[in-house]
Parts: structure tokens; C-alpha cells; sequence
């Protein structure tokens, strides 16, 4: 190619004084492309992308630069669906779609700037008269069917909670046993707020989900109304299940509200889950979670509350290839060989099988950017992904070994001793 102009020289050494300056980078790669230098705009345009993932201007240029038809109403498709003539410029045809897979490294990377969860006052605290509105979701989106493997969990599950629900003579007979709610607890990331929701699925309710650290207020006083609001919140909506994640953040000892004040809190829950019962809260189901159920205030955990626990583990064979197969369901991928890499994640989360599916299609597309030619994502970049990764949840099962081995009080964690006999850790 002959000599870049002048111009482009010179926008060159001011992009590399100044790395960061995105429109700066994508005037520069649009004058590359225009002067016919398609793969060296390419190449600006994918560091253009890696500091401003989700830059329409960006991605748009780098369509261009690829030669793929730009995205949105600059489009031109032909109105007609016949094919058009072999005669006509043949239109690149990268054999996938590459605004889908620009969209999903957009997800690879993180944002680059932390959201504040509620606006700041002046003096950073939050505001307190701001009462929190609860999200809740309407039924049916997920059911248990799509959680995948974990066999025993749905087996548990069935018994424990639905069966009884579903069926009005076998929720008579049980009566008492039924009050309450049911406590998830296991490793971070193994699906604990995923299996939560199939369950508000399968009974057709809506779901009212809440982290018990949002629920806190540092205001004495509000964590009380916002654990009511929640209640009615769902009894307003119901059928509805709450599900309260994070509940040892009530235990005590991570808290962030005074300890008094604490106290005021759990009596505030057991209020509302003692009367989930009473004919005012027909139709409120309580889930809760948790990572670590040794931590959740004793006072919950007594017979009527969250006496029934549910051991999430990470994902089985079966459930990681469900997983795996989810995440890759959209993308380019090819000669993928599911078994193998099931093998090779043993002990990985479901949060850990996202990420390494992530890993994999950002290698595989900044390859295409670098390249200049477009190729899918393969076994090369899932295997490379996997090596890159240790399972999340080891530390925790370092914990949870002590607490089976010295603090198994009345077999309340048997489930998780024979979990780690089986596995031989214990
Ligand atoms: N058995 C499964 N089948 C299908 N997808 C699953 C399964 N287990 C986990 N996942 C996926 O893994 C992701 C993480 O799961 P989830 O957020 O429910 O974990 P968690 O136990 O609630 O984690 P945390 O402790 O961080 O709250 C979810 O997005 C879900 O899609
Ligand atoms: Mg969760």
C-alpha cells in the first residue's frame, strides 16, 4: 500500500499520545478506512472496542472496516426476500453474525464504571426517606425443567415443598409442618437464586427477590419497614415467593447496622415469617439463601422457620453440559466437543461455566479484529479459557469442611458430609 497521508501520520502519533481518547482512535481508523487500509482500521477500531466495549460508533466502524453490512436502519437489505443475483457485488458472507457476537463481548467486559445501586445525597450516605421498591417478577420464565442436572435437588425440592404446595389434601395433612420457609445454601455461583426462581415458576407465582444487605438501613428503625414492605409487597402480588438472599447478612456477625438494632430486625422477619401462615399470607412462599448457613442468626433457624435446608452443590456432568449448552446456544461456535469439556469442569460453578464461555468468545473475536479475518469460536479457545480458570468454589469447600467435621450439631449438615465423603474430602 503506498505511504499514509500526512494527515493520518499525524492523527497516528496523537493516538499513541493519547491511548485512551476512543473518537480520537476511531477518527483515525475511519480515515484508515476510507484511504482503502481496511485491516489497519480493523486493528484501531478493536482497541477502540476494548476501551469502549458498548461504543455504538465504534462497533459500527469496525462492521464497516469488516466489510459486514452495518447494523440498524442503514441496513441494505432488500426489501424482497429472493436471494439477490449471483451477478450483483457479492456481499461478504462471514458465515455468522457478527453484530450478535460484538454484542456478546460488549458482556465479556466489564463496564467501566461502577453504578451507583440508589443516588447519592451530599454526603454519600443514601438517601433514607427513600422507600425501596421491591422488583417483582411475573411467573413462568424459568422452570425446573431448565435447571439442568442436579437431580437430587429437584428430587428434594419436589418433596420438601412443592408436592405439599400443589396438592391442598397432602397441604392439610402437613399442616404446621408447612409454615416456615426453606433455606438454599452452598457454594457462591451454583445456582442457589436460579433454582429459587424455577421454584416460584412451578407454582406459578410471582417473584419478590431481596438481598437481605439492601433490606438494611443504617436509619434505626427502616430495616424493620423494609422487611414489612417486602412482606406486603408479596401479599399484595400473591401468589408470590420471597426470596431473601444473603440471609446471614441478619447473623450478626457481617453486619453493618448496630447490634441492637439487629436484634429489632430479626424479630422483624420472624413477625412475618410467623404469620406466612395465617390466612392474610395465603399464597407467600419464603425462600431463603445463603453461602454460609453457620452464620445465619440461630433465632431464624428454629423449628417453624427456616428449619428445612436445601444443599445447592456445584453443577453435576449433566448440569454443567446444560449450562455450557445455554451459553454457547447463540454464538458462532463450531466443532465444540460438550464432553470434553464437561470433563475438564469438575468443580466449576455455574458462574464459572458463564465466565469461561465468555473467555472463549472474547479470545475468538479480538482474534477475527486482529486478523482481519473472521473465524468462530472453537475447542482452542474453550480449552484455553478452562486452564485460565480455577473453580470458584474451593475456598468454600475449605470452609465447609471444618464445619462438617466440628460443627455437624444435630445433623444439620449431613447432606454436606456426605456430599464430601462422597468427593473423598473428608
Ligand atoms: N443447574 C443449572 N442449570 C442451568 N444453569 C445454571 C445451573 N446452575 C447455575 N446455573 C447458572 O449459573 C448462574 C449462577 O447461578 P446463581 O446466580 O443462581 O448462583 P447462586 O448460587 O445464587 O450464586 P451466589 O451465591 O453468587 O448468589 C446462573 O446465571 C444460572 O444461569
Ligand atoms: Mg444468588
Amino acid at each position: 500500500m503506498s505511504a499514509e497521508s500526512p494527515l493520518i501520520q499525524s492523527l497516528r502519533t496523537a493516538v499513541a499520545a493519547a491511548p485512551q481518547d476512543v473518537p480520537l482512535r476511531l477518527h483515525l481508523a475511519q480515515l484508515l478506512l476510507d484511504a482503502g487500509a481496511a485491516d489497519a482500521a480493523v486493528a484501531e477500531a478493536a482497541v477502540a472496542l476494548q476501551h469502549a466495549p458498548g461504543d455504538a460508533q465504534a462497533r459500527a466502524l469496525m462492521a464497516r472496516a469488516m466489510g459486514v453490512p452495518a447494523p440498524g436502519p442503514a441496513t441494505t437489505a432488500p426489501a424482497s426476500s429472493t436471494p439477490a443475483p449471483a451477478s450483483s457485488t457479492p456481499a461478504p458472507q462471514r458465515g455468522f453474525d457478527w453484530k450478535a457476537a460484538e454484542e456478546q463481548i460488549g458482556d465479556a467486559v466489564p463496564p467501566r464504571f461502577v453504578e451507583p445501586e440508589a443516588p447519592l445525597t451530599e454526603d454519600g450516605s443514601g438517601d433514607p426517606g427513600d422507600a425501596a421498591a421491591w422488583d417483582v417478577e411475573v411467573p413462568g420464565a424459568v422452570r425446573l425443567a431448565d435447571v439442568g442436572g442436579l437431580q437430587e435437588v429437584k428430587d428434594r425440592l419436589e418433596a420438601a415443598f412443592l408436592a405439599p404446595l400443589r396438592n391442598p389434601e397432602l397441604r392439610r395433612l402437613y399442616g404446621k409442618s408447612l409454615r416456615g420457609g426453606l433455606l438454599l445454601y452452598g457454594p457462591p455461583g451454583c445456582g442457589k437464586t436460579f433454582v429459587a426462581r424455577a421454584v416460584a415458576g412451578e407454582l406459578g407465582a410471582k417473584f419478590l427477590s431481596v438481598s437481605v444487605n439492601d433490606v438494611l438501613d443504617m436509619w434505626i428503625g427502616n430495616s424493620e419497614r423494609n422487611i414489612h414492605e417486602v412482606f406486603e409487597t408479596a401479599r399484595r402480588q400473591a401468589p408470590c415467593v420471597v426470596f431473601l438472599d444473603e440471609l446471614d447478612a441478619l447473623g450478626g456477625k457481617r453486619s453493618r447496622t448496630h447490634s441492637s438494632g439487629m436484634r429489632n430486625t430479626v424479630n422483624q422477619l420472624l413477625t412475618e415469617l410467623d404469620g406466612v401462615d395465617a390466612a392474610a399470607n395465603e399464597g407467600v412462599f419464603v425462600l431463603g439463601a445463603t453461602n454460609v448457613p453457620w452464620d445465619v442468626d440461630l433465632a431464624l433457624r428454629r423449628p417453624g422457620r427456616f428449619d428445612r435446608t436445601l444443599l445447592v452443590l456445584p453443577p453435576d456432568a449433566p448440569a454443567r453440559e446444560a449450562i455450557l449448552r445455554h451459553h454457547l446456544r447463540d454464538r458462532p461456535i463450531e466443532n465444540v466437543d460438550l464432553g470434553k469439556l464437561v470433563k475438564l469442569t469438575e468443580g466449576f460453578s455455574g458462574a464459572d461455566l458463564a465466565h469461561l464461555c465468555e473467555s472463549a468468545a472474547e479470545s475468538a473475536l479480538l482474534d477475527s479484529a486482529r486478523t482481519g479475518t473472521v473465524r468462530m469460536i472453537g475447542m482452542k479457545d474453550l480449552l484455553g479459557a478452562a486452564k485460565q480458570l480455577t473453580p470458584s468454589t474451593e475456598p468454600w469447600f475449605a470452609s465447609a469442611r471444618n464445619v462438617a467435621l466440628y460443627a455437624n450439631e444435630g445433623g444439620q449438615y449431613d447432606d454436606l458430609v456426605a456430599y464430601l465423603k462422597r468427593k473423598r474430602r473428608l
